[in-house]
């Protein structure tokens, strides 16, 4: 039995799956989001440590965890989580979705120009990099005392086997690491004051870093297991779903969107906004573009309606419409693909007397759409046409979601068993082929036999009889954010 565990923004999962990769069960638990100021995000590291507690003490409620095998990570990416020399968490994370760090988004590309060819990505806010150069700015003293940089699923790698360990998924999102040769880059670490002795050692994403150590295996209850270094959650998410080979790709509609394409060697495409990383497994990458709020946009609005997200989607399929007036930016927290501006924001535009709560719930679902829509045509235009794609994440449980995605990409849409858990079941396959390549396996035979694509529960055609009034609206919402842009502060 393996356990893969995803550090998720809204929650930590834990997934187990047997030796043939069926899952046998999970758990989760929730973590909270803090906004001390308008674009931070912040998380606390212990807070990641109790969910992974828990996680574990409502899993062996059900399963006989003495008989786990070996334990994989999967992790919200680009996080800084600082430690001091002795480990110590030194402020509180700040997150993937945070944007404080724009201006020195553009003093790094100014400075230090080769920074966009060495990392093969542009700096945007969010990214790690620019996080630490606003740390050294504004909180010098932090700065001084960080002696390890870590992503939020390494913290937990480290509280787990006491390495300070990777992977080069995760690693690419931190704009130091050379994706194509797989490396931490000397001159992007010492652009931020930094060098290879603050950076966690590299791994594949099924490596073995390490074992439990006797306190954390005490702790949690569960015997002194390998640990493999894991994935980011995309890179995680497309291994749960067999999505390792150049043409495969997966959309996740998690707290953000992503469009993932698998690629055979580093592709870059900075200009373009695009994401050009490591995948988790060797000589694998991926381009990817990112869209900051997808279901992260429902639950804003469920919120503030004082509904639940489940129920407001259930209103919409009452109401049977397919059309609205409506239409929504989804930039709650600014946007990457395709703008990279921290300060774009969101918008309802076409409201009326007669705009009612499925108008706008349905302005939402379209709004997040199009932003995929237009993660596809930059990846389109970077050479990653998909056509095998896979529909992970919570928000990837409504069908009708589902569908109007296929409908605004054009595309046929697979939804797999496990789809709503694939990072989870990602980061458990990788425990898997970890172990059983330690004991003797081929590595390309185990990502085959591990790496399958799960059953189709349902395939989602696009519906082309609303293809045109998909294509009109689209151009409506590319025009609202160019006419409007130069009023975000
Ligand atoms: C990817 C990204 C997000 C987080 C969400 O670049 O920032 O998808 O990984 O967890």
């Amino acid at each position: 039995m393996y356990l893969g565990l995803d550090l998720g923004t809204s929650g930590l999962k834990g997934v187990l799956i047997d030796e043939q990769g069926r899952v046998l069960g999970q758990s989760s638990a929730s973590l909270v989001v803090t906004t001390p100021f308008s674009t931070w995000s912040e998380q606390d590291p212990t807070s990641w440590w109790q969910a992974c507690r828990d996680v574990i003490a409502d899993l062996k409620k059900t399963f006989d965890l003495s008989l786990l095998k070996g334990i994989g990570l999967s992790g919200q990416m680009h996080g800084a989580t600082l430690l001091d020399k002795k480990g110590q968490v030194l402020r509180p994370c700040i997150l993937w979705n945070d944007g404080r760090s724009q201006d020195q988004c553009l003093a790094m590309m100014d400075e230090f120009p080769e920074l966009i060819d060495k990392s093969g990505n542009l700096a945007m806010p969010g990214f790690t990099a620019p996080k630490l150069r606003w740390v050294k700015e504004n909180e010098p003293d932090v700065f001084a005392k960080t002696a390890f940089v870590l992503l939020p699923k390494d913290y937990l790698a480290y509280k787990l086997t006491g390495s300070i360990s990777s992977d080069y998924s995760d690693a690419s999102g931190t704009l130091w690491l050379n994706p194509s040769a797989r490396c931490w880059d000397e001159e992007l670490l010492s652009a931020s004051s930094l060098s290879k002795s603050n950076m966690p050692k590299l791994f594949e994403g099924c490596d073995v870093v390490g074992r439990l150590t006797e306190k954390s295996s005490k702790e949690l209850g569960v015997p002194q297991v390998p640990l493999v270094a894991g994935a980011g959650d995309n890179a995680a998410g497309a291994i749960g779903m067999g999505v390792v080979n150049s043409g495969q790709g997966i959309i996740s509609l998690g707290t953000s969107g992503v469009y993932f394409a698998v690629s055979d060697s580093h592709k870059a495409n900075p200009r373009n906004t695009v994401h050009a990383f490591c995948h988790a497994l060797p000589n694998r990458w991926h381009q990817m573009g990112v869209t900051l709020s997808a279901a992260n946009c429902l639950g804003w609005y469920a919120d503030l309606v004082d509904e639940s997200v489940p129920k407001l989607l259930e209103r919409l399929e009452q109401a049977n419409i397919l059309e609205t007036s409506v239409v929504f930016l989804p930039y709650l927290n600014g946007e990457r693909t395709p703008h990279n501006d921290a300060n774009a924001s969101g918008q309802f535009f076409g409201l009326s007397s007669n705009t009612n709560q499925a108008d706008m719930v349905l302005a939402i679902l379209e709004g997040v759409a199009f932003s995929l829509l237009d993660c596809q045509e930059v990846l389109i235009d970077a050479g990653s046409d998909v056509e095998n794609l896979s529909l992970i994440g919570g928000g990837a449980r409504s069908p009708l979601w589902r569908q109007i995605i296929a409908n605004v990409l054009g595309k046929t849409l697979f939804y797999r068993e496990g789809g709503e858990i694939g990072p989870a079941v990602g980061a458990a396959r990788l425990a898997l082929i970890g172990v059983e390549y330690n004991l003797g396996g081929n590595i390309e035979g185990l990502i085959e036999q591990h790496c399958y694509m799960p059953d189709v529960i349902v395939t989602h055609n696009p519906n082309l009889d609303l293809a045109e009034y998909y294509q009109n609206k689209f151009c409506t919402y590319k025009s609202l954010y160019q006419l409007t842009k130069s009023l975000n502060k």
